[in-house]
């Protein structure tokens, strides 16, 4: 399909609403993408003509939804190019993702150990870690940015030995919208720390690149499909099968065994042994559907369109005098995270809102990093496919009403 970014408005609902009698200018889609008509109809068409629980009954609408579900799962394997439909475990979102692989680690670090996150982590690729190593006696190690927002190589790659135990990192970070150069960095991985397991946390990076796990070659990928035009609370990780296959289990319960006793159990295979418990079954059907939307355009003409928008907004913020960019790395994408002379960001983000105008403002749940960057926090633009120049006008103009109201 050619890249039209008005036709592709008119398949979210949403966007033609008016907030605060002002035409909706949604800026959030590092926060939660919205979500096309389709992944819409996918839920209302689940709960309307297959509600049935999944792998448990002997009835038509059971087997129904359960081969709905799974074909989910293939679609969702597929995206990120996984060599086997079993590696892919639903989870409720990238937090949980990730917390299945550092709570399993947290039973296999040893003291001498070492964990290597970024400064730019999210909270969640971040306290997940710390609290690992504090349970286990691993020491974290935080491989430094430079100040535009960007990793320092050379520094990373000081930090990996053969006493790295496992290396997580952003592929995009949510605050400042730098992308790493996730493949570079396993590669290096892989040569100076031999027996490193690796997540990368792609809950920013998945709408804006193609994902492809094995030419990554990383053991773990985490993701939403709220980030991704699909709904809440549902999302994947993805794990290497040899890796996966011993994982500490996660929760135990329901589906996930192979035989109970009273007095003990075994647990079932992949990816059931990571899954245990009623899935969001609607949940995972629409994170196909949103991918299969998704996929329909070409990845080429997304980040092109992508770059033009962040183009405009770096090029109107230069011109703006008292704006300071948060984040210039030279490849960045999605996020446009600044502040505004003395202005507060929350104060920003009020006088933006009563436009219409919607973004996040705050520590966007990375402090550590914040405070690295000497901000107590940014007011945050974020782009998504379904955005326009004309909007990222508006976000300046509403930006000069926020600076003479804060003079
Ligand atoms: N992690 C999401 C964000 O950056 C919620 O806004």
């Amino acid at each position: 399909m050619s890249f039209d970014v008005l036709a592709i408005r008119e398949q979210f609902p949403i966007l033609s609403r008016e907030v605060h009698g002002k035409p909706l200018v949604y800026l959030d889609s590092a926060a939660t993408t919205q979500k096309p008509q389709a992944v819409i109809d996918a839920l209302v068409d689940f709960y309307t003509q297959c509600n049935s629980n999944v792998h448990r009954g002997a009835h038509f609408l059971s087997d129904e939804a359960t081969r709905r579900f799974e074909a989910a799962r293939d679609t969702v394997a597929g995206f990120v190019n996984a060599a086997h439909r079993e590696e892919l475990i639903w989870t409720s979102g990238t937090t949980e993702s990730i917390n299945i692989v550092a709570k399993g680690m947290a039973q296999r670090l040893q003291p001498g150990d070492e964990v290597v996150v970024t400064e730019l982590e999210h909270h969640a690729n971040l306290v997940t870690w710390q609290q690992a190593c504090l349970a286990s006696g691993a020491s974290l190690k935080v491989a430094p940015i430079e100040d535009n927002g960007a990793l320092n190589l050379a520094a990373f790659e000081a930090l990996l030995s053969a006493n790295t135990a496992f290396v997580a990192m952003p592929q995009v970070s949510n605050a400042l919208g730098t992308v790493n150069p996730v493949q570079q960095l396993i590669m290096l991985i892989r040569r100076l720390a031999p027996k490193a397991l690796v997540l990368v946390d792609g809950a920013q990076g998945v709408a804006h690149s193609t994902v492809d796990v094995q030419a990554l070659d990383c053991d773990f990928y985490a993701f939403s499909a709220h980030k991704l035009f699909g709904p809440t609370g549902v999302g994947a990780l993805w794990g290497r099968r040899s890796v996966l296959e011993n994982w500490p289990v996660w929760l135990t319960g329901g589906e996930m065994i192979a035989t109970v006793t009273y007095q003990n159990a075994t647990w079932g295979p992949l990816p059931s042994r990571l899954e245990a418990g009623t899935p969001n079954i609607a949940g995972a059907i629409a994170m196909a559907a949103a991918i299969k939307w998704f996929q329909q355009f070409n990845m080429v003409d997304v980040q092109r369109h992508e770059a033009e928008l962040m183009a405009r907004a770096v090029a109107l913020g230069n011109e703006f005098e008292g704006l300071r960019l948060v984040g210039n790395a030279p490849d960045k994408v999605g996020v446009y995270s600044f502040v505004l002379g003395a202005g507060h960001p929350a104060d920003v983000g009020f006088i933006l809102d009563r436009q219409g105008i919607a973004i996040r403002t705050g520590d966007h749940c990375a402090q550590p990093l914040m405070k690295r960057l000497g901000v107590p926090g940014t007011a945050r633009a974020s782009f998504s496919i379904y955005n326009t120049l004309d909007e990222v006008e508006q976000l300046f103009v509403g930006l000069r009403k926020a600076q003479e109201m804060l003079a």
